[in-house]
């Protein structure tokens, strides 16, 4: 059952979220399309850009599948469950497809480079088969697909970033967005499934990024997201003649300066490249959010070499020191994994040492699930039976509950920032918003003078479970 908590935790964040965008009027197009997407934060960006081509092309965005000419799923590799739920959803279209004939059907994303041709052979009813790099020829594929042909494109690319291409916010409450920052990803965790879907990893041009941050905060948004699967390893060669480089601290500072209003994230940083000029910068700059995504995996030395994770457990441990030496309010979330290939219940136990040792303020886990052609699938036995796997992934989550509780209870009494994102889950009579350690904070309405997009300072008197409820005690106005 807690497997359950665990998967459920990372889904409601980050994955197995379906949405469809708004259009103004869908019929003012000339055919309407419906896309959904699944997995990390990376793949809603990549909805985005695939809707500014599609849109761009003459197609119009709905929220309802039943009326669109086109369905997108943009699809997540990552476990085979992210596989599973995007079958079960294809089997579900096929009976719209059935009765609605000329509609296409198409499998975006890292399941589509995954399986590349045979996911039309294994899904008949899939028109469309399109790999992260190649969403530029999605045009020419419908046209294919039009034309009855089967349309294939899941060419990897070495420079492809869509650096060009203004996405279309989709399902955005206009406060917060996703920018992607880089693409693909070098590094060969032998678990991990995505250095073969996306491909090598490249860097997108730095103005680029900071224009379209620019753009987000003058039509109101108040977050950024840099996103890439590897943020700290950013590196844009700005000008080549005078060899002019810009690393990630230099574009975390460049995008922080565009308001002391605009607040700045980033996911995902591996713990090898994290820099001590990029805590510098999130030191020197308020809006700069103090949380750092930092997976782990595992706690077990012997584990993280065969995971190929290039670093050691006390490497890590002095590596979270230095994070709070130089920002002590800052967050630590993590990754783990439970039950890796020949696991002994040492290694689980170094894992959660490990937890205990770094307090992660959250994490996501989740038990192995071996990825056809890895590293690990050929060089390693998926030797752990699944109970094991489940029991130690329930031990990690009830470890990782008590930690977030007992963080979460010594913020009672704490005053934040917040910025307001839209109505709590539970109550439009209460805001939700968080704060710079990425905390969700309830606070009650008052007399209607907030709104999402609004700074305000907020006392927390009471912790439950995964919540802080406060008070407001302060609004904050911005010029503007
Ligand atoms: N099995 C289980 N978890 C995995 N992750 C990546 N590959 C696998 C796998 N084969 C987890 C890692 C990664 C997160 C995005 O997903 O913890 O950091
Ligand atoms: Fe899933 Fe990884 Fe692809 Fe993101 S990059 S969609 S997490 S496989």
């Amino acid at each position: 059952m807690l497997d359950v908590v665990a998967e459920k935790a990372h889904d409601e964040a980050r994955q197995g979220e379906a949405f469809a965008p708004f259009a103004e009027d869908p019929n003012q197009y000339k055919k309407k399309f419906f896309i959904e997407s699944y997995g990390c934060a990376m793949n809603f960006a990549d909805s985005e850009i695939v809707a500014s081509i599609l849109n761009n092309d003459g197609f119009g965005a709905t929220r309802n599948c039943e009326e669109a000419d086109l369905i997108f799923l943009n699809t997540c590799s990552i476990r085979e469950k992210a596989e599973q739920t995007v079958r079960k959803r294809l089997t579900e279209f096929r009976k719209l497809k059935q009765a609605k004939p000329g509609m296409l059907v198409g499998v975006l994303g890292c399941m589509a480079e995954r399986l590349k041709a045979k996911l039309l052979e294994e899904e008949k009813l899939v028109d469309i088969v399109v790999g992260p790099d190649a969403y530029r020829s999605l045009p020419a594929l419908i046209e294919e697909a039009d034309g009855g042909q089967k349309a294939v494109n899941v060419l990897l690319s070495r420079d492809e970033t869509y650096a060009d291409i203004s996405p279309i916010r989709l399902n955005s409450n206009g406060v917060m967005a996703f920018v992607s920052i880089m693409r693909g990803c070098n590094n060969m965790c032998s678990f991990c499934v995505v250095p073969f879907t996306r491909g090598r990893e490249r860097s997108r041009d730095a103005a680029s990024i900071v224009a379209e941050c620019r753009d987000l905060f003058e039509r109101g948004y108040k977050e950024v997201t840099l996103l890439g699967q590897n943020v700290d390893s950013y590196y844009y060669t700005a000008d080549i003649s005078s060899n002019k480089v810009v690393t990630f601290a230099d574009l975390l500072e460049m995008v922080a300066l565009i308001s002391p209003d605009l607040r700045v994230r980033f996911s995902s940083s591996h713990p090898k490249d994290i820099t001590e000029d990029v805590l510098q910068m999130m030191a020197k700059h308020e809006n700069i959010c103090k949380c750092i995504h930092l997976p782990i995996q595992s706690g077990s030395n012997r584990v993280l070499q065969l995971m190929n994770r290039t670093y050691t457990r006390e490497w890590y441990k002095a590596k979270v020191d230095r994070i709070r030496e130089v920002m002590p309010d800052c967050a630590i979330t993590a990754d783990i994994i439970a039950g890796f290939c020949t696991e002994t219940e040492e290694d689980h136990q170094d894992t959660i040492e490990i937890m205990e040792y770094c307090k992660y303020d959250f994490a996501y886990m989740f038990y192995y699930s071996e990825r056809p052609g890895t590293l690990a699938a050929r060089r390693y036995e998926d030797d752990i039976p699944e109970d094991i796997k489940k029991r130690r992934l329930a031990e990690i989550v009830a470890v990782q509950r008590r930690l977030s509780e007992g963080a979460n209870a010594a913020d009672v009494g704490k005053i934040f920032k917040i910025l307001i994102e839209g109505d709590s889950k539970r109550s439009d009579k209460d805001w939700m918003g968080r704060n710079t350690q990425s905390k969700v904070v309830v606070v009650p309405k008052g007399e209607g003078q907030h709104k999402p997009g609004d700074y305000v300072i907020v006392k927390v008197v009471e912790s439950t479970g995964g919540t802080l409820i406060g008070q407001i005690i302060e609004s904050l106005k911005i010029e503007s």
